[in-house]
Parts: C-alpha cells; sequence; structure tokens
C-alpha cells in the first residue's frame, strides 16, 4: 500500500524544513506495545532520544531495554495518561531530564467496537475513549507547548485512522475521539503554524496489533504489519506534512466531504457484506 504525504502549506512554503530525526527528542506515547513500541525502535534506531510513555512499567522496561540493546538511547515514563495528576508529574519529569524536547507523538488509545444500539446504556463507552484518544493528547500538548514555543519549534503528530475518513460502522465512541483530535490539529497548526508549531495526523489503516487482536472476526483480514505503520511516524518526523495516509484515505476524505449522504449510503451495505464474510470464516462468531 503506497503511502501518500499531502504537503503542507508550510512545507510548499519552505516556511518549516524537513527534520533529521537524529539527535531530536521523541517523546511516544502508548510505545509500551503495538505501533508505538516499533516506532520507538526504529526512531531509536535513527538517533533519536526516545521517551517511553504508557500504564506498564514493566513492558516500557522491555522496550527500553532492546533499544539499548540495539545501542538506541531510550527512557521511559509509566503514567496513566487519563488522570491528570499522572500525566503532569510525568511531563515535570521529562522536561527535567531533557534539556529539549523536539517531538511528541500522541499514540496511545483505546478502541472500542460496539453498536450504537448496544451502547444506550454505555456513555462511559464514550466517556473512556474521549479521555485517552482526545483529552490526554490535549493536555499534553498544551503542557509542552510552551517549551516547544520557547525553542521555537516542536511537532505533535496525533495518530488517527483510516475509519475517520470513510463511513465506518460500529466505532462511533472511537472514531468520534480520534475525529476531534484531528480538527484540534488543524486549529492548532492554524494557530502556531507560524510560531514552529507543525502539525501532522496520520491515518493509519487496520494494523496487526494487540488492539486489533482483541476482534475476533478480524482474524481473517487483511492487515499492515506493525513495523511499516511504524515507518509511517518515522516519515511523519522525517518530513512534517500535514497528514500521512494511504490513498484510500485520501480518496474517502474528497467522496466524504462532496458527498456525505451518498457515501455512507453506498458503503452501509459493503461494510455489512465485510462483517458476515468475515464472521462466516470465524465459524459464525461474530465478535
Ligand atoms: N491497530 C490498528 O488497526 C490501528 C488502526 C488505526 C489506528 N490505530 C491507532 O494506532 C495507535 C497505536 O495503536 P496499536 O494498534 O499499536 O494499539 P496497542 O498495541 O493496543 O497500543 C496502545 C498503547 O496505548 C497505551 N495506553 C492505553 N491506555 C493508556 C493510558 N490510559 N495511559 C497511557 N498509555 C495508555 C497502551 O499501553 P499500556 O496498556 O501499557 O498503558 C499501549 O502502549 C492508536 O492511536 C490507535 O488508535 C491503530
Amino acid at each position: 500500500m503506497a503511502v501518500q504525504h499531502s504537503i503542507s502549506l508550510q512545507k510548499l512554503f519552505k516556511l518549516t524544513p524537513s527534520s533529521n530525526v537524529r539527535g531530536q527528542t521523541v517523546v511516544i506515547t502508548g510505545s509500551s506495545s503495538g505501533i508505538g513500541e516499533v516506532a520507538a525502535i526504529q526512531l531509536a534506531d535513527k538517533g533519536a532520544k526516545v521517551c517511553l510513555v504508557a500504564r506498564r512499567e514493566d513492558e516500557l522496561l522491555r522496550v527500553r531495554n532492546s533499544i539499548e540493546k540495539r545501542g538506541g538511547s531510550a527512557f521511559h515514563y509509566p503514567a496513566d495518561l487519563t488522570q491528570p495528576d499522572s500525566l503532569n508529574d510525568v511531563v515535570d519529569q521529562i522536561l527535567n531530564d531533557h534539556e529539549r524536547v523536539d517531538v511528541l507523538v500522541n499514540n496511545a488509545a483505546r478502541s472500542i467496537r460496539r453498536p450504537i444500539l448496544e451502547a444506550l446504556n454505555r456513555l462511559h463507552d464514550y466517556e473512556r475513549t474521549m479521555q485517552i484518544n482526545y483529552i490526554a493528547a490535549v493536555n499534553l500538548t498544551l503542557r509542552l507547548l510552551p517549551h516547544f514555543l520557547e525553542n521555537g519549534s516542536g511537532q505533535v503528530v496525533n495518530i488517527s485512522t483510516l475509519s475517520t475518513q470513510v463511513p465506518i460502522p460500529l466505532f462511533s465512541a472511537y472514531l468520534a475521539s480520534k475525529s476531534a483530535l484531528e480538527s484540534f490539529t488543524r486549529s492548532l497548526v492554524a494557530e502556531l503554524g507560524d510560531r514552529g508549531i507543525v502539525g501532522t495526523v496520520v491515518y493509519f489503516p487496520m494494523v496487526r496489533t494487540p488492539m486489533s487482536s482483541k476482534t475476533a472476526i478480524y482474524k481473517h483480514m487483511r492487515m499492515m504489519g506493525p513495523e511499516k505503520a511504524a515507518g509511517w511516524i518515522v516519515k511523519a518526523i522525517e518530513e512534517q506534512p500535514s497528514r500521512v495516509s494511504s490513498p484510500v484515505g485520501v480518496f474517502g476524505s474528497l467522496l466524504l466531504s462532496a458527498a456525505p449522504g451518498a457515501a455512507i449510503e453506498f458503503t452501509r451495505p459493503l461494510f455489512k457484506r465485510m462483517d458476515k464474510k468475515l464472521a462466516d470464516k470465524l465459524g459464525g462468531e461474530r465478535r
């Protein structure tokens, strides 16, 4: 699958140069597993100092050790990012340990696959996804922004999904939180792009990780590997585009902007058929 990098206006007018990862300090959340773990390894291999953030300290230590064994530089900061005190402590600690932070990758997330009609008494689905996928990412950004502005530069890479670019059913809580994050990124750049702040949204397709493995019917779905997905994060930092997306995602965004009603009507039966096909492959198991 080809990666498409749309060129940001900043880059187009050469207001911000592409950046070399070597020597940069990159804070990457959700780096105890999946895409975040592999991205941290790839960034450290290229000479970045990586600050690993997630809840499970033993897993962070495992990732840190494997980076150090490869000759890279890593630091680990256990934190539950949905707890403001925990998040504040970790930002203070990072700023205390490192003279300069260059990039924040908001990658930590949770996903919920549930029909809206099964969530009638589950407002907490919507609250929990917002808490980690949106509020925590915004909180980290707000805490690091003064530091970025003082340095004259800083990049925020926000991880989203192809599923906000096409009309996907069954993930309303997850997708709404990711769409909010995308909108926040646009505002960030609109307000502070001329003060050295770069915002990038990465729209991953399905990737084989612990997150996607929780949904049984996806067992037989073709997915991107975490190494390739992690490469998209590396590119986001090296090339500083406003968006890293697949061509399908770009086409989906165009279609949704131009004809949202028709796009949803057209894709609804396709998704129902796909779900049925995957469930049949799994022997009738639905989820
Ligand atoms: N996998 C896919 O198909 C797919 C597709 C599109 C987009 N994405 C996006 O890609 C990113 C990475 O996902 P993944 O598939 O690699 O998932 P993953 O393996 O489940 O990783 C999620 C990470 O988030 C961390 N995390 C969760 N809650 C946290 C909290 N309260 N505080 C701190 N850290 C927390 C987890 O660490 P702890 O449990 O140790 O806290 C873990 O490291 C996510 O933003 C996801 O939405 C994934």
